[in-house]
């Protein structure tokens, strides 16, 4: 693969574009310029094609589910079987597990891991001037030691294959740790943008955008401060109109802003809610306050100013991460927040004009009957507009992956079975209280719905879609225990 073959690159992002891989394509796009970089979200035989001209392909990957995912993983087999010199590589949030990518996904190259925006054009530039130096006959086994001074990726050393005590193989893994997030800053590129935005619809919306990286927050369960960390880093206000102007160039209607918590746009050691609110309102004045919807939200940072100007400049909703009625819980979770500060916030919402959502955790590892009840009467007082139930995620190198890995699987609600009263459906005790929740939540709404048997089926298929989705995930954590299981000092 000599740098004077054209250089093609392409960024595989199941099912969505993700501003993530989206920023990354534009940075490639700026540094191969005699290049070509194509950017995917199917797997469909038009893509395939491209895929096969591609001698640089970067999985951008968000979810656990997508190392357990058979169509990923034939792909990359066959890729690296009808062109072994292409170079693949797996990036994105669940980069921060690569030791699991690297079993999973034995064909990989490399895992870029962390923020990939400094590693990835220098790892592609790093086996370009490395292949040109080589013969053919060695070109395999580049030596990725050298790659030191860029850091930020994760490989298997083929040659060094260890046994363990059951005489299986075990993978070497090499990493070479990326740098700390808060010395790296943002790169504001230009977004390499899909044709078809437009046609894309994620929770309504066609985009959604970075304006600010990191949350301050401490939630066990979260990936947000483990991927971003807990500095805050905003983009510059001139730098998110002019990327809004050039998405709605390109056909974007609909702009959500994510980034865990959308008031902590530029703070720095207290908020900076002036400089939030002239966010919202200078985007809403391009986009249009009903195109334009800042969902996530902390309870502890908002106030009638924020929450009035989300109001008059967006859809005019909120969803906080309620999780819990129980203090306990929301102790264990290490929220920060507690059921009286939580209702407050519903209150102030409402009271400025805001329809407020609530998402919540259900099969929490510490979660007692008692602790449920608790929900169930928390949802009765705050007449929430809408809400989300999720069942806990073990989500690898958090604090509640840890939490689940401690418990014995009998006792994971994932896995125990249900005996109450939805006995005869044969649910997980995670599946029933998620089913149970949707359903109660549907009667104590601020405009309260009684489930007939259409929604009810649709609960039920939710609940046990959820709960096999993290039994496989969960399944997967139990199996790599050991390399996973991550010191927290707090
Ligand atoms: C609504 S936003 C949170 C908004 C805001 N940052 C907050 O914490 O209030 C994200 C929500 O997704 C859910 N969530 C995130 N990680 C999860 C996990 N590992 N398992 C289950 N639910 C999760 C939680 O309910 C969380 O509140
Ligand atoms: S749940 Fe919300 S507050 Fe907690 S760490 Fe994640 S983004 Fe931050």
């Amino acid at each position: 693969m000599p740098s004077s073959k054209k250089t093609e690159i392409t960024i595989y992002s199941p099912n969505y574009y993700t501003y993530g891989a989206m920023l990354i394509g534009g940075i490639l796009k700026n540094e191969f310029k005699n290049g070509k970089v194509n950017l995917i979200n199917n797997l469909n035989p038009q893509n395939k094609k491209i895929l096969s001209n591609s001698n640089f392909i970067i999985f951008s990957l968000y979810s656990t589910l997508h190392i357990l995912n058979q169509e990923i993983k034939d792909t990359i087999n066959e890729i690296k079987l009808k062109s072994p010199d292409t170079k693949v590589f797996v990036a994105g949030a669940i980069s921060a597990y690569y030791e699991i990518i690297l079993n999973e996904m034995t064909n990989v190259d490399a895992v870029i891991v962390g923020e990939g925006e400094y590693t990835t054009p220098n790892l592609i530039k790093y086996f370009q001037n490395t292949e040109d130096t080589k013969n053919s006959k060695n070109s395999k086994n580049i030596n990725l030691e050298d790659f030191k001074e860029f850091g930020g990726i994760a490989y298997l050393s083929k040659e060094n294959i260890k046994e363990n005590i059951q005489g299986e193989n075990l993978n070497k893994i090499s990493i070479q740790e990326p740098k700390m997030n808060n010395s790296i800053e943002l790169d504001f590129s230009d977004l390499l943008i899909p044709k078809d935005i437009e046609k894309q619809s994620i929770r309504g919306a066609n985009v959604y955008i970075e304006t600010h990286r990191g949350c301050l927050g401490n939630c066990t369960f979260c990936q947000v401060p483990e991927f971003f960390g807990r500095d805050i880093r905003s983009k510059p206000l001139e730098l998110i109109l002019k990327e809004v102007k050039n998405l709605k160039k390109h056909g974007v209607k609909r702009i959500a802003i994510s980034g865990g918590t959308g008031s902590l746009y530029n703070f720095k050691k207290s908020s900076n809610r002036n400089l939030f609110i002239e966010m919202i309102e200078k985007v809403s004045s391009m986009v249009g306050s009903k195109n334009l919807s800042v969902p996530d939200m902390r309870v502890d940072y908002v106030d009638s100013d924020i929450l009035t100007a989300v109001r008059n400049n967006t859809v005019g909703w909120v969803f906080y991460g309620i999780e819990s009625g129980s203090n306990k819980l929301l102790s264990d979770m290490k929220k920060g927040t507690n059921p009286e500060k939580n209702l407050n916030a519903i209150k102030l919402a409402k009271d400025c004009g805001v329809k407020v959502g609530g998402s919540f955790i259900v099969g929490y590892p510490t979660e007692r009957e008692v602790d449920y009840l608790m929900t169930k009467d928390f949802l009765v007082d705050a007449e929430l507009d809408d809400v989300f139930v999720s069942s806990a995620e073990p989500i690898p190198k958090t604090r509640l992956c840890n939490k689940v890995l401690e418990t014995k699987k009998e006792d994971n609600p994932t896995f125990k079975s249900h005996k109450g009263m939805y006995g005869k459906l044969n649910l997980t005790e995670s599946e029933a209280r998620c089913f149970d929740l949707l359903l109660h939540a549907e009667m104590w709404r601020s405009v309260p719905r009684i489930p007939n048997p259409q929604i009810k089926k649709i609960y039920l298929d939710e609940a046990k879609t959820q709960g096999n989705d993290i039994r496989n995930i969960t399944n997967l954590v139990y199996e790599y225990k050991d390399l996973i299981y991550k010191d927290f000092n707090n």
